[in-house]
């Protein structure tokens, strides 16, 4: 069944929560102009999962401000783009980061965090560890990262629906393109570089993708894997401030665990994904027409009461299994083990180093897009 509603799509994104403006007994709303909405977490996981349901489309800012990249790709082309990233996230990798990269950036963090009250912790310090872990892999100089911070993070709107572009997203991506080629000149020889890196790949696996395709990656990657991790910090912080649990349990590593697992449910930094109906497809027994924009709510599938009891409830003992901040299907997260790696580290460290997190100030307020994060709270980080 579809309930056909009269909301402009614009105006319903505004709220964090616009899951909730649509009829709860629907999983599948159709907007206008062909746009459909799903709610329910069983049909967007069908939704994402769909062969006739693709990310790819020549409107999207992002397709138009990157060139053909992993976010917009599909199919075989789809699949070259993640082959070119697979190295740098194997498992292998990722044990190595979290030995050999993040205690000591975690613990460089939590230095300056000991006795600071911040209202600006997202502003201030949430940028620093994600920022760090990506250009150290990615062979940039480490003086560059507040360069790369200011001009990465207003290209997370890019990512967004609805967009934020403007002409300053464009110069913004021109700048980064060409510090990443800059910084390939200037480490040449040395392989640490991230477009050499990528580009060895490209050459060990025989990708067919040209040097742009190559370059769209290395920013995607850049931007995908900063700007989500410190949008969640900020709510992991926040979640820790709000006292759910004692630094004492949270250095159980369990509890620790399904702490981030439950904050990334209720707080799931993307929360929307946009798709494209390629035909005309049946998702919950409503048929989207083709040539239909899809936006999936994670945010909604990560609240359906059917799915989690009381959802908006923080309840570490809950399941996760159908809980998707990552997403599912094609596009899901290949960053989700070198995410969760690094905020295992920052709580291991925050929990043994303060005696408490507390929250002095808070307007519950959410900013939700590109991506979302609570905002406008106070946090106090009391040592040991
Ligand atoms: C809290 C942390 C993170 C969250 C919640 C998250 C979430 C997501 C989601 C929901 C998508 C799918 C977007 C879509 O389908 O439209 C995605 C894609 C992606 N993520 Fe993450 N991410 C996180 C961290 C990372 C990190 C650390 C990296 C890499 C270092 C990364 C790299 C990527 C890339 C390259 C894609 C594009 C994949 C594709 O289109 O096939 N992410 N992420």
């Amino acid at each position: 069944m579809t309930a056909t509603t009269t909301a402009n799509p614009l105006d319903l994104l505004d709220n964090p929560f616009w899951y909730r403006d649509l009829p709860p007994e629907r999983d599948v709303h159709s907007l206008h102009d062909g746009v459909y909405a799903i709610t329910g977490n069983a049909a967007v996981r069908a939704a994402l999962s769909h062969p006739d349901i693709l990310a790819e489309h020549p409107l999207k800012a992002s397709a138009r401000a990157f060139g053909p990249n992993v976010l917009d790709a599909d199919g075989s082309e789809h699949r070259s783009f993640r082959a070119l990233l697979a190295p740098a996230l194997s498992r292998g990798r990722i044990a190595e980061y979290q030995q050999q990269l993040m205690p000591d950036l975690v613990d460089a963090l939590v230095d300056e965090l000991l006795g600071v009250e911040s209202s600006a912790f997202y502003d201030t310090y949430a940028h620093r560890v994600p920022y760090g872990i990506v250009c150290t892999i990615l062979g940039i100089d480490r003086e560059l990262e507040s360069r790369f911070h200011s001009l990465t993070r207003p290209l997370a709107r890019l990512l967004d629906f609805p967009t934020v572009e403007s002409e300053q997203t464009h110069l913004n991506t021109a700048e980064l393109l060409a510090l990443i080629e800059e910084q390939r000149a200037e480490r040449s020889g040395d392989g640490d570089s991230l477009l050499e890196k990528i580009e060895r790949t490209r050459e060990r696996k025989g990708i067919t993708l040209s040097d742009s395709e190559v370059r769209s990656t290395a920013l995607l990657f850049f931007i995908a894997g900063t700007e989500t991790s410190s949008a969640f910090i900020t709510s992991l912080v926040y979640c820790m401030g709000r006292q759910m649990f004692g630094m004492e349990e949270l250095a159980d590593e369990t509890v620790r665990d399904a702490f981030i697992d439950e904050t990334l449910r209720m707080f799931p930094p993307v929360q929307t994904a946009v798709r494209f109906a390629v035909e005309d497809v049946d998702i919950a027994g409503v048929t989207i027409p083709r040539h239909s924009a899809v936006l999936t709510s994670i945010a909604g599938a990560n609240r359906d009461p059917r799915i989690f009891a009381h959802p908006d409830r923080f309840d570490v003992t809950r399941s996760h299994k159908d809980s998707m901040p990552f997403a599912a299907g094609a596009h899901s997260c290949p960053g989700m083990r070198l995410a969760k790696a690094e905020f295992g580290v920052l709580i291991d460290s925050i929990a043994g180093r303060c005696s408490q997190v507390a929250v002095t100030q808070d307007s519950r307020a959410l900013e939700s897009q590109a991506f979302a994060h609570p905002v406008d709270f106070t946090v106090r980080f009391t040592t040991k």
